[in-house]
């Protein structure tokens, strides 16, 4: 056995995405204890950045020890008992994922289903509501990574709030690509993921608990099943102004890169940082059309950092990931269960949401597409792409 240098890929797929070098560099620096007082600083300052990102100035918001599929169970094993009705609008794999959390806190879900690729039907959700009003929770997935939608969260947690639910939201695709308001939009209850439009490391999933949601978990009749996730022993490393005791010993260094990613989104601005994702998603839009690619999601419910494209007929979709892979080093993603083989899903996400990485996604695709056979246009989509950039509001941000 020798050590393990990993190849120098440039990651377009659906996560994890590029690293910014800030953040690998700080990852790198000198671990040290999970309660020395520099570290409790460093959370502190973590906590206030993560409140920027989420829009919120809820006290109860820090990273899960874990990936996003641990802020999804936080969520719901504080806030679901036994015999609770949680609506469920499922609109591709994700949601699917929030009802086996129901069904495994020993509540029932009422799955609201829409189409793979389309967005949450707010009026569907609406008729759910009203047909049960005994339900506590309405869960949904505003950035479904399996299909490149997204849904409307202001409109849903107001449809929610409206029937006295709340609303639990998935942002682990959509944080730091496209705007999230915790406050304005009055959400309970939210996790993220840190792989994505973050430009960090994945492992970590940022919540944010609101008010009302911790009133809910201070009104439990039975004990949150989840020792590691229970939001109230958390509390106890997290909460609080400064005061910390041990709880479990946090991966230091990945917060010390989540700390240098917030700190580059912060640099950046949120609403810069949401144009960059529009402006770039908008260039490789431009030239996948030039080409005479098609995308699922109708336009205006189109994710600018995940672009689900279908494949051509007659064209082996794995192949053409592996020869990406193999000669340009270029990641991009499957689809996943009713869309596996028909589509590929290309993610333009935090440090990867730039212009080389369209251009090279492009003259990449265009080649091995070429190649292949493929019934495409060759040779036209970097040249459009340039225009799009050309005609954009502002500069291209070269990340
Ligand atoms: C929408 C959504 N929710 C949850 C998850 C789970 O996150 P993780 O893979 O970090 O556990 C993902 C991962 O891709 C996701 O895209």
């Amino acid at each position: 056995m020798s050590s393990f240098y990993p190849p120098r890929r440039t990651l377009m797929g659906p996560g994890p995405s590029d690293v910014h070098p800030r953040v690998s560099a700080a990852m790198a620096r000198d671990t040290i204890g999970h309660l020395d007082p520099e570290f409790i600083r460093l959370m502190d300052e973590v906590k206030g950045l993560l409140q920027y990102a989420f829009q919120t100035k809820n006290p109860m918001t820090f990273p899960v020890s874990a990936p996003g599929s641990a802020g999804m169970e936080c969520c719901f094993v504080n806030l679901v008992e036994a015999g609770d009705k949680v609506i469920v609008a499922q609109n591709g794999v994700f949601g699917g994922r929030m009802k086996e959390n129901v069904e495994r806190c020993g509540a029932t879900p009422v799955m609201v289903e829409d189409a793979w690729g389309a967005p949450i039907d707010a009026n569907k959700v609406e008729e759910a509501l009203k047909a049960n009003p005994d339900a506590k929770i309405l869960a949904f997935v505003q950035a479904e990574t399996s299909t490149g939608a997204e849904s409307d969260t202001e409109t849903l947690v107001r449809l929610a709030h409206d029937h006295d639910c709340l609303a639990i939201v998935d942002t682990v695709t959509a944080l730091g690509g496209t705007p999230i308001k915790v406050d304005e939009w009055g959400i309970d209850a939210i996790y993220a993921g840190t792989q994505k439009c973050l430009s960090c490391v994945p492992g970590l999933s940022p919540i944010s608990f609101n008010e009302r949601a911790l009133e809910v978990v201070r009104n439990r009749k039975t004990k949150v099943q989840s020792w590691f996730l229970d939001i109230t022993l958390l509390t106890t490393y997290w909460g609080g102004e400064g005061k910390r005791a041990y709880h479990h010993t946090a991966p230091i260094n990945t917060i010390y890169a989540l700390h240098e990613a917030l700190v580059l989104l912060q640099e950046e601005g949120l609403e810069n940082a949401w144009a960059r994702h529009r402006r770039n998603h908008n260039a490789l839009r431009d030239g996948f059309e030039a080409m005479g690619l098609n995308f699922v999601v109708e336009e205006p419910h189109r994710l600018p950092q995940l672009n689900a494209v279908s494949v051509p007929e007659g064209i082996d979709e794995a192949a053409v990931r592996s020869k990406l892979l193999q000669d340009y080093n270029l990641e991009i993603g499957a689809g996943l269960g009713a869309m596996a083989g028909k589509i590929w899903r290309i993610g333009l996400m935090g440090y990867a949401s730039n212009p080389k990485n369209v251009f090279l996604c492009l003259s990449a695709m265009d080649s091995v597409l070429t190649n292949m056979g493929a019934p495409i246009t060759s040779g036209v989509a970097v040249a459009r792409a340039k225009e799009s950039y050309a005609n954009a509001d502002q500069v291209p941000v070269s990340a």
